[in-house]
């Protein structure tokens, strides 16, 4: 058994599925069902008994105490967190909460119990922390990509909440002696990412008609990765990285934001075109940039495949047509999820564009 928090949001909810698709060992899921959080990501696996879903949070020391005390899991990987830039710049205090005060509580109820095992339950146990390149800061277009043994440098309140976490585990590690791992993964897409998000605001606007914001020049560089092979590589993390160490994942795959928009507006020009015949790219709009936005994230992922072979499988071409075809499919999701709150952030972020 395993315990995963934040699995009901967009990569903990790819990593159930794929979880329980690969192995037999079920999963409890602990998640506070934010704004992010949509038990509809997990509808296909609904009536799995492999599959426990718990609503709380990980600042919650007694719950989280409750379920590793009746559970007993062998492993403990935290996807839970507040994950999007913009809102952190916004309001960064439920960042500070659940990135650094709720890893903290997190760490502390794991700590608990694991001091508690036998030797072997103590050996076998590990808990594996998901988190992002973004801690490393920026880089110059001429720059090597981030290794692990980058300095971290985070420019916005979410970055630094997820450097602050990462620190934390470190010492649960150095003081305390948990088997820790963690990971610094770049940019991710796929089905049930939440339209707040560049790739699905993109295709959620372009179906809808909407501009297609664009910060500042487009020309922001990110290293795409397909969910489905960043949840693979923490599983090969999980069974065989080394206790204390960062392993980053990337995708090999550096692309400026302009020319991501670009191939999703040509990719629904033949899979879905407008009704007047004209290409979405018309849509395309650029607004003001995003406060300390950060010019290229790349990602030397090296490491983890030279220890663990773990490498990408997907190719951005037919990871992003896949994940077009997955919003196209699967729009009564898109709806739901893009109603109420979500109107609300829309129109305070993005104003009248
Ligand atoms: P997300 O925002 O889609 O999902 C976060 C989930 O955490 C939601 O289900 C939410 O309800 C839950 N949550 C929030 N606060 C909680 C709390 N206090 N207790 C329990 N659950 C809580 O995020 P995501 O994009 O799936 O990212 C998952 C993790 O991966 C995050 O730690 C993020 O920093 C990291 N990461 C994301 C990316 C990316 O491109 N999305 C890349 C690298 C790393
Ligand atoms: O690098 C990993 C990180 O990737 C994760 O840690 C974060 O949780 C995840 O949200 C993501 O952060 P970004 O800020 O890179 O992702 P976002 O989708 O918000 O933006 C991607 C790029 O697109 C970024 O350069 C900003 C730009 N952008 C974004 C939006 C929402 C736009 O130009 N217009 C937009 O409307």
């Amino acid at each position: 058994m395993i315990l995963i928090t934040g699995g009901a949001g967009f990569i903990g909810s790819n990593f159930v599925l794929d979880w329980l698709t690969v192995s037999d060992k079920p999963v409890i899921n602990l998640d506070a069902l934010t704004y992010a959080g949509n038990l509809e990501n997990l509808a296909t696996i609904n009536g799995d008994k492999r599959h426990i879903f718990v609503k709380g949070s990980i600042g919650d020391f007694d719950l989280v105490t409750k379920l590793l005390t009746k559970y007993q899991p062998r492993a403990v990987i935290n996807f839970a967190a507040e994950s999007h830039v913009d809102r952190s710049i916004h309001g960064p205090e439920d960042f500070i909460q659940t990135n650094i005060v709720g890893t903290f509580r997190l760490l502390e109820a794991v700590r608990t119990y694991w001091n508690k095992l036998d030797d072997s339950a103590k050996r076998n146990f590990r808990f594996l922390h998901v988190s992002t390149d973004e801690v490393y800061g920026t880089l110059k277009n001429d720059d090597p990509a981030f290794k692990e043994s980058n300095p971290y440098m985070p420019n916005s309140p979410y970055s630094a909440s997820k450097a602050s976490s990462d620190h934390l585990v470190r010492a649960y590690y150095h003081t305390y002696a948990l088997p820790v791992l963690t990971t610094n993964c770049s940019n991710n897409y796929g089905p049930y990412q939440f339209p707040e998000k560049l790739i699905p605001l993109i295709i959620h606007n372009a179906l809808s008609g909407k501009p297609l914001p664009i910060y500042g020049d487009g020309q922001q560089i990110r290293d795409w990765l397909y969910v489905k092979d960043h949840c693979a590589a923490i599983r090969q993390v999980l069974q065989d990285g080394r206790l204390g160490e960062t392993y980053n994942i990337g995708g090999l795959n550096e692309k400026a934001n302009l020319d991501v928009v670009e191939t999703l507006c040509s990719i629904l020009d033949e899979l879905s075109p407008r009704t007047d015949g004209k290409p979405y790219t018309e849509q395309i709009t650029f607004v003001k940039d995003r406060p300390g936005h950060d010019r290229r994230y790349a990602i030397d992922a090296t490491k983890i495949e030279r220890e663990l072979g773990w490498k990408p499988a997907e190719t951005f071409e037919r990871g992003l047509r896949k994940t077009v075809q997955w919003y196209l499919d699967n729009q009564p999701w898109v709806q739901n999820v893009t109603s109420g709150a979500y109107q609300h952030w829309v129109g305070n972020h993005y104003g009248t564009i």
